[in-house]
């Protein structure tokens, strides 16, 4: 009896593990996808990947900011950029192959688990017909850094986006 519940457990097992697509949440999504880089906790690692935690929440207060980080999931980038006053200067591939559903889930994993401190009051998760429609016009990785920089510029003096400037 015993060994029967085990079997069966194990061909569930192998059932789940055949549907790589079919992730449970944003957490996995993020740990089989973005970990490898910008590592488990999303501190990155300095000089090479840059840091998600604590940097990126400051992008959803304003509507370009939220604009900019599904065109940067979704299109990819390269070129230098400044976070918590380090330099990067390397290349993200686009991450197209993800559905509108699981780039939500991913921002807002994210968001809401490495990023609470700097979300905005009343903050709105995405959904995955915002991220459609964001998504709709493609970029080119470098005309996503050019939208980084307009929105850090766009932002200046207000100090809502401090942490991707250099300080
Ligand atoms: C192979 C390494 C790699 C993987 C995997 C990766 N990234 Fe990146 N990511 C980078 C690099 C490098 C940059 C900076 C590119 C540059 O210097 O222009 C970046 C930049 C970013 C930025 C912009 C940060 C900012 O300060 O504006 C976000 C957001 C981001 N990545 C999210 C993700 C998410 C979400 C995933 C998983 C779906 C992911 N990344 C997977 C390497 C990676």
């Amino acid at each position: 009896m015993k060994v029967l519940a085990a079997s069966a457990i194990a061909a569930v097992a192998v059932i789940i593990a055949a549907r790589p697509k079919a992730y449970a949440s944003g957490a996995s999504l993020f740990a089989q996808n973005c970990a490898v880089c910008h590592q488990p906790n999303g501190h990155g690692l300095p000089g090479f990947y840059p840091p998600l935690a604590d940097t990126v929440g400051a992008y959803v207060r304003t509507a370009a900011g939220r604009a900019y980080l599904v065109h940067v999931v979704s299109f990819g980038m390269t070129g230098a950029i400044m976070s918590h006053g380090v330099q990067y200067n390397g290349l993200m591939q686009s991450w197209s192959q993800l559905s509108d559903a699981d780039l939500a889930a991913v921002l807002n994993h994210v968001l809401t688990d490495f990023n609470s401190r700097l979300l905005p009051a009343g903050f709105k998760p995405y959904t995955a017909a915002e991220v459609a429609s964001l998504r709709a016009r493609h970029l080119s990785l470098g005309q996503v850094h050019a939208e980084r920089a307009m929105v850090l510029d766009a932002s200046h003096g207000a100090g809502s986006i401090a942490p991707m400037r250099a300080h």
